[in-house]
């Protein structure tokens, strides 16, 4: 073995298995240098060369040994016998995956999930908001103008979060590109939004930059999508597309799960990493550099979304508020939508999944439902609020949900119930940033036509229903 190795025998079958393919190209073109001026100066070109094949050798060992030093320390060891099993250009991909994860991170997440949430200690009162239908002529008057001058000078963008998979309505695109059946022709979700922008130019004269959210698996498809569909007629310079952030999957002993292309399975870190995104994509920047002061951020699922009320901007405007949200009275108490309350003096949102039964079927003195306002996503920030939120740390829910997996012999197991846990942040829990926040009741026959489900509530149909109903009138 030492006469091999001093010979330099074998010497590049030894090293490549130690190395990428990348790195080896890039080691064995420096040996070859290395023996060229080592001849041309009168040294051991053999000695010269092996010292360029090695002159790299630890450098990925390290790398390797780091990922399996942390992959112990947090009883990972399912994926220390993938990577062994993997070759040299996967082992790579994976290792370079493994430096980005925050394992503790992921060891507090999984921890949580065994914790209840409990909202005892806290003191929770209803949220006060305005109705649109009850301001007087002067009010309306009032905000339209103050909002419509914002508008009007170019300083009002638009965010849509386009990221979520839309598993449970079952369309395998992403959900901008479900087609509502509305009038016989049909249009797509993104379409419907694009007409809002549409409208407000007419009426406004301005073109409103519109940014995109997607997720790393739905973003390619989107893009094509919007593509092909010449972005619905909306100027294409006023668009810009950014990807969200992800978390990996975890089972439930806490065990990162695998995914089909070997690497660790990750998913979209929630609607609350926007943010983030904003920030981290650039977009953020281009809004100040346009001269943006006020940004909407709404969902991609609504087909009565109003992305363009300058009532509700001038509400912000007039009240002095960083946030503003347009609610509607939640049909049911056990309705599917987070609903507004006071926690500890904080303006916050309480997910549905989330709301104690006690909490959601209370009512008041007039028999109307105490937490009665539902979050729409429709949600409006001043940029510096923007900014501040893109600083801060969002608190992470967890999901119990069913994702198929890799296992140890490289089946993929495909489970019928929840097996595992995914991470995700809420867009509302930035509200508890600050004092206060100003809601505008809206009406539901205007403002919300979700589409959530295959069938029954929040479907396509009922939203065709209210959607038909609101133009035609
Ligand atoms: C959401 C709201 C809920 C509200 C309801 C109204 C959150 C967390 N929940 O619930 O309070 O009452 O809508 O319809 O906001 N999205 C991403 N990235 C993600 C996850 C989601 O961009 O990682 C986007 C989706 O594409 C969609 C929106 O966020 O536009 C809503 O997401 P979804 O997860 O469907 O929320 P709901 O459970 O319907």
């Amino acid at each position: 073995y030492t006469y091999a190795f001093q010979n330099g025998l074998y010497l590049e079958n030894f090293v490549s298995g130690y190395m990428s393919e990348k790195r080896f190209k890039h080691t064995c073109s420096v040996a070859k240098l290395a023996r060229e001026f080592a001849v041309a100066n009168g040294i051991d070109g053999k000695k010269a060369y092996i010292a360029g094949m090695l002159h790299d050798i630890a450098k990925e060992m390290d790398k390797k040994q780091e990922a399996i030093d942390i992959l112990k320390e947090y009883d990972q060891e399912h994926i220390i016998r993938l990577l062994e099993k993997l070759d040299s250009k996967k082992q790579e991909e994976l290792i370079e995956q493994i430096q980005k994860i925050d394992f503790h991170q992921m060891l507090e997440l999984y921890n949580n999930t065994k914790r209840k949430i409990e909202f005892k200690e806290s003191k929770i009162e209803p949220l006060k908001y305005l109705d649109k239908a009850k301001l007087t002529e002067q009010q309306h008057e009032k905000f339209d103008k103050l909002g419509a001058k914002v508008v009007e000078n170019g300083q009002y963008a638009v965010v849509t979060m386009a990221g979520g998979q839309g598993t449970r309505l079952g369309h395998p695109g992403p959900k901008g590109t479900f087609k509502l059946d509305v009038y016989g022709k049909g249009k797509y979700l993104f379409e419907i939004l694009v007409d809002n922008l549409k409208e407000a130019k007419q009426k406004y004269g301005v073109t409103i930059p519109w940014y995109i959210m997607t997720s790393k698996e739905n973003h390619d498809e989107t893009v094509d999508f919007l593509e092909k569909n010449n972005y619905f007629g909306y100027d294409k310079k006023y668009v810009t597309i950014f990807t969200q952030s992800e978390l990996p999957l975890i089972d439930e002993q806490g065990k990162l799960l695998i995914g089909k292309d070997l690497k660790i399975k990750e998913a979209s870190d929630g609607n609350g990493g926007t943010y983030s995104s904003l920030r981290a994509s650039g977009c953020l920047a281009d809004m100040k550099k346009r001269g943006i002061k006020w940004v909407f951020i709404g969902s991609v699922d609504n087909a009565l979304l109003k992305m363009v009320d300058v009532t509700l901007l001038g509400m912000a405007i007039d009240q002095n508020v960083q946030i503003a949200s347009k609610s509607v009275v939640k049909a049911n108490p056990h309705e599917k939508v987070g609903v507004f309350c006071k926690m500890n003096g904080h303006p916050k949102v309480i997910e549905y999944t989330e709301l104690p039964e006690k909490m959601a079927e209370e009512v008041d003195e007039n028999g109307e439902l105490k937490y009665g306002e539902s979050h729409i996503m429709c949600n409006l920030y001043t940029i510096d609020a923007i900014e501040k939120i893109s600083k801060e740390i969002l608190m992470y829910h967890s999901a119990h949900k069913k994702n198929s997996y890799i296992d140890e012999n490289g089946k993929e197991v495909v489970p019928t119930e929840p097996n595992s846990y995914k991470f995700e942040s809420f867009i509302f829990d930035a509200f508890e940033f600050f004092d206060d926040i100003a809601i505008l009741r809206g009406k539901r026959e205007d403002d919300f036509a979700p589409v959530k489900n295959k069938e029954g509530v929040d479907s396509p149909k009922t939203a065709k229903e209210l959607y038909e109903k609101f133009w035609n009138c």
